[in-house]
């Protein structure tokens, strides 16, 4: 039975109390229980997508601003329109666009959020995770563990640009975020080159293997191999009608996610290919590997349909259902947090 609405002498009486508590650093919940205890999530994200055309000129002139030693990571934040100030593409995750350009290198450190790097353009850059080396690709999926040192060098010609994606607004809420500079530019040499890829990545372990950290121990995924996966499953007759044909970037030796706090995915959608509504509380940042079409994202009037193509990024809010239109075969990258909502048994999911 629904209770009565509150006398306006009780409520009077509410906002005296609400006043006189407030010195003894107390506060009614009455007053915000409806603001937080809500039939469906409150998203501060909106639905946006960032054309690369339009925005890798300012990629590419802030090497004329700032040097990549002098930023430590010379980046453009992808600031999602409702989160203005927060520096965040969605209401749990950053992300943004990082330049390297010929002989420089971005300074060995660690910290606790994991990284992951999405390769946009370029060829001769490197990532090196303790000192192993991946050379990097378009479409390769980087990942640097928590605490793990890093840094970023490029001996190629031409810019080099990824997209970082980091857990930092969780471990930030966490209290758990720790940063520490490695004395020198870089970190001393170490395995050869994409050894943690041979040795962990090839339907083998080493034999007596003890998994030492939760991230995979693979921190390269070239595209390459995650496209060739792609061309091969697509001749089978069956599509996901909401998701085309979506894998997930799982650690080999677990068959868990790759990351303990992101959830990595990359699906192929074929040309014509329509995705039905689909929504799911984790937020997402998407990124296009190849092809063009559009993305409906939000629900009634408040849904906004953007044009995409190839290296645009876009980032799905919450629980906004969202449907993919493929005018051109279209291969995309994405990132959302459904594996911590997973863990701690939040997650959900709706198909339309
Ligand atoms: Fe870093």
């Amino acid at each position: 039975m629904a209770s009565a609405a509150p006398n306006i002498a009780s409520r009077s009486a509410s906002a005296d109390l609400t006043q006189r508590v407030e010195r003894d650093r107390l506060v009614p919940l009455w007053n915000f229980f409806n603001d937080w205890f809500t039939p469906v999530p409150k998203v501060s994200a909106q639905p946006y997508l960032w054309h690369y055309d339009r925005i890798r000129p300012a990629v590419i002139e802030s090497a004329d601003v700032i040097s990549a030693k002098e930023a430590e990571r010379r980046v453009l934040v992808l600031e999602n329109p409702g989160l203005i100030g927060k520096h965040l593409i969605t209401d749990t995750l950053y992300a943004g666009l990082q330049l390297i350009t010929p002989g420089e290198i971005a300074p060995a450190h660690r910290h606790s959020p994991v990284a992951l790097r999405f390769v946009i353009e370029g060829k001769g850059g490197y990532t090196a995770v303790a000192g192993e080396r991946t050379w990097m690709e378009p479409g390769d999926f980087v990942v640097t563990p928590s605490w793990a040192w890093h840094d970023h060098g490029h001996e190629g010609e031409g810019p080099f640009v990824w997209m970082d994606v980091l857990d930092v607004p969780l471990i930030r809420f966490l209290g758990a975020n720790f940063t520490e500079h490695y004395p020198e530019e870089r970190f001393p040499e170490g395995p050869p080159v994409n050894d943690s890829l041979h040795r962990y990545g090839s339907n083998m372990l080493p034999v007596g293997y003890e998994r030492k950290a939760l991230a995979s121990p693979i921190f390269s995924y070239p595209y390459s191999r995650t496209r060739e996966a792609l061309e091969r499953l697509k001749q089978q007759d069956e599509w996901d009608p909401h998701h085309g044909l979506k894998m997930e970037y799982i650690d080999p030796t677990t068959g868990g996610p790759a990351i303990p706090t992101i959830s990595t995915f990359i699906q192929l959608l074929p040309q014509g290919f329509t995705t039905e509504p689909y929504r799911s509380t984790d937020g997402g940042v998407y990124c296009v590997a190849e092809g063009s079409g559009t993305v409906k994202i939000g629900e009634g009037e408040a849904a906004q349909t953007f044009e995409y193509s190839k290296r645009d990024i876009f980032a799905v809010p919450c629980w906004h259902p969202y449907s993919i239109q493929a005018k051109e075969e279209s291969v995309i990258f994405s990132a959302t947090d459904r594996i911590v909502q997973t863990k701690l048994g939040v997650w959900r999911e709706q198909r339309q």
